[in-house]
């Protein structure tokens, strides 16, 4: 081969890539705003879901703004931050609890040995989202996440108004063995939740997923949910995420507010 063609050979292979990766950046760019929306309506499908609206009705913007109102919260203190202290990253449109997390201004480290969910960061503030069903609030929403054995699970706890009462707990995304720990999505499983108590009369956080299976008319029926057969470890995950955001770095400090209880 002259040392022509093999000029030309690189030249046009050259050309190629340039212009193929002039076509995938630009679908990169061009395909973002439709990601970044598609995952919002998938968020606001599974807010709809836990709170036991239909989430697959081709209204279901509608549905959520007329029954879904978000609220962002200082964890810490539990109050609650008023509109006007919006800003860019802190509303509950665009609110990314990962992004958050990692932000120097709006997350913090967890000491380790209050880590139980083994999340190693958190966001200082926190999406709440209040459900209003025939025109009163009915209950509230609460983001959650931590590990799992393979992955970080993130899911949505939502609690009945007398903040005791689970009304339905899903997970939205999750990378655990599918058949094992991915069960965690299961209906049946997640059924099992309903009606629960979070916490004890004192108030504190008493919510527990064992291995293996409850008998009904076991004392502790009401505040047990059995495991996931074969995902021990996913499910001592899910109980532990549980426990964390139910606890005094998660939610307790709003809910003791709600409660018109003061906190420490
Ligand atoms: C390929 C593979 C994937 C697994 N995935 C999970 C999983 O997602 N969650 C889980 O808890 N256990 C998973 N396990 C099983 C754990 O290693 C462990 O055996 C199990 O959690 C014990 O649960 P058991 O006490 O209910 O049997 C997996 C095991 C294998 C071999």
């Amino acid at each position: 081969m002259s040392s022509d063609s093999v000029k030309k050979t690189i030249g046009v292979a050259l050309g190629v890539c340039a212009v193929a990766s002039i076509f995938v950046s630009t679908a990169a760019v061009e395909l973002k705003p439709i990601q970044v929306a598609n995952k919002k309506a998938d968020m606001v499908r599974n807010i709809l879901d836990v709170g036991g609206f239909d989430s697959e009705s081709p209204d279901f913007s509608k549905v959520y703004e007329e029954h879904i109102k978000p609220e962002i919260i200082n964890l810490k203190t539990g109050e609650v931050i008023p509109e006007e202290k919006y800003t860019k990253e802190l509303n509950p449109d665009d609110f990314d609890i990962k992004s958050l997390a990692d932000s120097k201004t709006y997350g913090e480290a967890i000491p380790p040995n209050e880590d139980i969910a083994g999340i190693k960061r958190m966001p200082k503030y926190m999406v709440v989202y209040k459900v209003i069903k025939d025109g009163k609030l009915s209950e509230y929403i609460l983001p959650i996440y931590g590990k799992g054995l393979w992955s970080t699970m993130y899911g949505l706890l939502a609690l009945d108004k007398d903040l005791h009462t689970v009304k339905g707990l899903t997970f939205y995304d999750q990378g655990e063995t599918p058949g094992l720990g991915g069960e965690v999505e299961n209906p049946k499983w997640r059924a099992l939740w309903v009606g629960k108590q979070a916490y004890d009369s004192t108030g504190r956080p008493i919510l527990q997923v064992i291995k293996g299976k409850v008998s009904a008319n076991d004392p502790r029926a009401k505040y047990t949910i059995d495991g996931l057969s074969g995902a021990t470890l996913t499910t001592r995950g899910v109980n532990n995420l549980v426990h964390f955001w139910l606890g005094k770095n998660g939610y307790l400090p709003y809910l003791e507010n709600l409660r018109g209880k003061k906190h420490e």
